[in-house]
């Protein structure tokens, strides 16, 4: 009898721990909704800190976690400074005044006026290699790069957009030497649109006066980096926060060469292929409408050889090789004036 009550105890306190667990899941689950996606961002920034060599000493809040996601491994990224064809100067002048004074020599001494400038604006047509630039920074820096997405800071699980905002700034602080890369920053920081939900406008307004901090610290390493192809829409207030800008316009036809052989370096040419004839050929081409001509000249050259392969096959008891007809597989000066047409 006494053994039966004690199961009956266990069981009914089994029951009421239960209900309780999940009970209190259940309120978990109400007062934080988002907690899974708080770990699983928590955990990809953990990693990702890891790999970059971040130390652990270096203490996050949440909100700097959540962030974090959007840093950039250098060795991840595809793009190279001699992937990028025509744009030696700006290059160079990129190195000059935004990268050497943002790494700062430790073998040299530097006055504390050594600064790179607060913020940096390279605008001009689509297509040019703007964000190619950008990316090359971020493989070439030596410093951390932060590539940063408006959804980030509007995340609708996050929520806390303003918090999110500071964040970005209170991370580079800790990070340091670091560039915020924003791409399409007209769409990005255009404060007075009519369009944005009231959230996104206040966390617009606040992230542009954590920029005013920034530029009055003068001895921060924090550079914000940023893209357009629509000058005109990048509103005073951005403007004034850029004060340095680099135009990264339409190739001329020296500068169209030298695309075409970045984008063509690899590929096997035939002989009678002049580029420089091409590039006289495409006036007011971008380095993207040059991409895009390689990429019909090289599908036609593709097909020509296919169809020759099979010609031969046909004609030929023998299995054709494919090394012999490897000629045929040549770009030829025709493939491009066909794909320009
Ligand atoms: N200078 C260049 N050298 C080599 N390739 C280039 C160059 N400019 C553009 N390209 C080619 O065009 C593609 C698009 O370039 P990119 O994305 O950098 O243009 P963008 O200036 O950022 O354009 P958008 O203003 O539309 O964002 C590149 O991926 C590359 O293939
Ligand atoms: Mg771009």
């Amino acid at each position: 009898m006494a053994s039966q009550e004690t199961i009956s105890l266990v069981l009914r306190l089994a029951v009421s721990v239960a209900i309780s667990y999940v009970t209190w899941r259940a309120i978990k689950e109400i007062i934080e909704p988002n907690r899974k996606e708080k770990q699983e961002a928590e955990k990809r920034s953990k990693q990702l800190l890891q790999r970059l060599g971040i130390k652990t000493t270096v203490k996050l809040s949440d909100h700097e976690m959540f962030v974090a996601q959007n840093l950039v491994e250098p060795d991840s990224v595809g793009v190279s400074w001699e992937d990028i064809g025509g744009l030696d100067d700006q290059i160079a002048e990129l190195r000059r005044t935004v990268l050497m004074p943002l790494q700062k020599r430790p073998d040299i001494r530097v006055s504390s006026l050594v600064q790179p400038p607060k913020g940096v604006l390279l605008y001009g047509p689509p297509g040019c290699g703007k964000t190619m630039l950008a990316k090359a920074m971020a493989r070439e820096a030596d410093a951390r790069f932060i590539n940063l997405q408006l959804s980030t800071l509007t995340d609708k699980w996050y929520g806390e957009s303003q918090k999110l905002a500071a964040a970005v700034f209170t991370l580079a602080e800790k990070i340091q030497p670091v560039i915020i890369f924003i791409d399409e920053i007209d769409a990005f920081l255009r404060v007075r649109d009519r369009g944005d939900h009231e959230v996104t406008a206040m966390m617009k307004a606040q992230f542009l006066s954590l920029w005013d901090g920034l530029i009055s610290d003068s001895a921060s390493r924090i550079v914000i980096l940023g893209a357009t192809n629509r000058p005109q829409d990048v509103d005073d207030a951005i403007r004034r926060r850029l004060p340095c800008s680099f135009r990264i316009g339409l190739p001329n036809p020296t500068q169209r060469l030298m695309i075409l052989r970045k984008i063509l370096a690899g590929e096997e040419l035939s002989p009678d292929l002049e580029l420089e004839i091409i590039a006289a050929q495409t006036d007011n081409y971008s380095g993207s409408d040059l991409q895009e001509l390689c990429r019909k000249a090289a599908v036609r050259c593709y097909l020509r050889a296919v169809a020759q392969n099979d010609l031969q096959l046909l004609n030929s008891l023998n299995d054709v090789n494919v090394e012999e007809t490897g000629a045929d597989s040549r770009i030829t000066m025709e493939d491009f004036q066909t794909a320009l047409c």
